[in-house]
């Protein structure tokens, strides 16, 4: 039987193969180097991701989940403090604020974008508020600048963009992890710029951020150092401890990685791009809708969401499953629905629109390593099971 895109196992391993040779060999160049840790593949990528994302730093870090715990612990967050974040935008965003100890509030999404809503931000803001994680949903970015607005000049408040999916999308002409105070994103591998196992990166504009961001990464001493410089091995040693710090840097043999794949992120964001085309063409007059991705914003299509009767999505995933296609249902259930948190009060029924959208969603495959045949088949047999299911 026809087998259209895992997207749960061996995530990334086709991608692989897109451009095999060039990632042997940047491979191969760290294996005859040998500066395994913070070798000089690691502030190539830095710079050069910085530059893609349109921000003055970056710093490259081990997962997506561990860029965001950073952030946080670079803001010095404690439990008299409470971060602001979306409920079904993978549960990282929700585990970093959890392992600061500050207080975790939920703001629920827009129903039609499924990004964070304005409104809800407004309404849930407290005096205690010190960050908002705003998530760019399935690489749709964020509505930023109504966000910013809601939070009403508070400067005591730090705005974070979770970039995880939306790496290269771009609102109002400005590249995702641009956008807000820190940007943090996942660069693990089945990501948009995804590596061979697992990483993550932080972006921002601002130079205090960064050197807090750099001395949390590198066991909370002043200076991440590069180990690569002459002479060998570092003739000083880092400068001391000066903020509770994890350690938490790329493998030099990742960031290799990551510097070849940002080489090809174009390529793949045209494909994918492409692909939703295809999508949206076959299945505007179907019994569903798509994400609605802002006027002002373009998205990485990491993941094509569209939105079907909650009673037949069920059947749907299904009845995709034996053609041969698997349906994703990314972040299902939301954050607060799981068993750690009912066990701790939540119920269902406090964040009404993403539960509503969590019944509803179903993410179409979508790969740059999918062949085009594969694509018009997906689209084809979604529109006319959409159209029988509902009949
Ligand atoms: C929006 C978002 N944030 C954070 C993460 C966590 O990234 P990682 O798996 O690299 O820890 C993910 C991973 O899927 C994600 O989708």
């Amino acid at each position: 039987m026809r087998t259209i895109q895992i997207p749960t196992e061996r995530k990334g391993h086709l991608a692989y193969y897109q451009d095999k040779a060039e990632i042997d060999q940047a491979i191969q160049r760290v294996l005859d180097h040998g500066h395994y840790v913070m070798g000089p593949e690691v502030p190539a990528f830095e710079a050069e991701f910085a530059a893609y994302c349109d921000a003055a730093y970056s710093v490259a870090v081990t997962s997506g989940t561990t860029s965001l715990h950073i952030a946080l612990l670079a803001l010095e967050l404690g439990p008299d403090d409470e971060v602001l974040t979306v409920a079904g935008g993978d549960l990282a965003p929700s585990l970093a604020v959890l392992h600061t100890g500050a207080q975790l509030t939920w703001v629920d999404i827009c129903e039609e974008t499924l990004n964070m809503d304005p409104a809800s931000l407004r309404d849930t803001l407290s005096a205690k508020t010190r960050a908002v994680i705003a998530v760019d949903m399935y690489g749709a970015p964020a509505d930023m600048d109504a966000l910013r607005d809601a939070l009403d000049g508070r400067d005591d408040i730090t705005l974070i963009e979770d970039f995880s999916l939306a790496v290269g999308a771009t609102y109002r002409g400005k590249k995702a992890g641009s956008l807000a105070d820190i940007g943090c994103t996942s660069l693990a591998a089945g990501k948009v710029l995804g590596v061979l196992g697992s990483g993550g990166a932080l972006t921002t504009h601002h130079e205090h951020l960064y050197r807090r961001i750099n001395e949390v990464r590198h066991y909370g001493r002043a200076e991440s150092p590069y180990w690569h410089d002459d002479p060998l091995p570092p003739v000083k040693e880092p400068d001391g401890m000066v903020i509770k710090g994890l350690n938490e840097r790329m493998d030099s043999i990742q960031a290799a990685v990551a510097r070849v794949k940002l080489r090809h992120l174009e390529r793949d964001l045209g494909i994918r791009r492409a692909i939703a085309a295809v999508y949206d063409e076959y299945l505007k007059a179907a019994p569903c809708r798509a994400q609605r991705v802002l006027d002002q914003a373009v998205s990485s299509y990491r993941s094509y969401v569209i939105l079907v009767e909650p009673q037949i999505r069920d059947q749907f995933v299904q009845k995709m499953a034996e053609a041969g296609i698997r349906v994703g249902l990314q972040y299902i259930p939301p954050d607060h629905l799981h068993p750690y948190f009912l066990e701790r009060g939540c119920q269902p029924g406090m964040l009404p629109v993403i539960e509503k959208v969590a019944d509803a969603l179903a993410c179409l495959p979508i790969e740059p390593t999918m062949s085009v045949e594969d694509v018009h088949y997906v689209a084809e047999t979604a529109r006319k099971l959409l159209f029988d299911l509902s009949g």
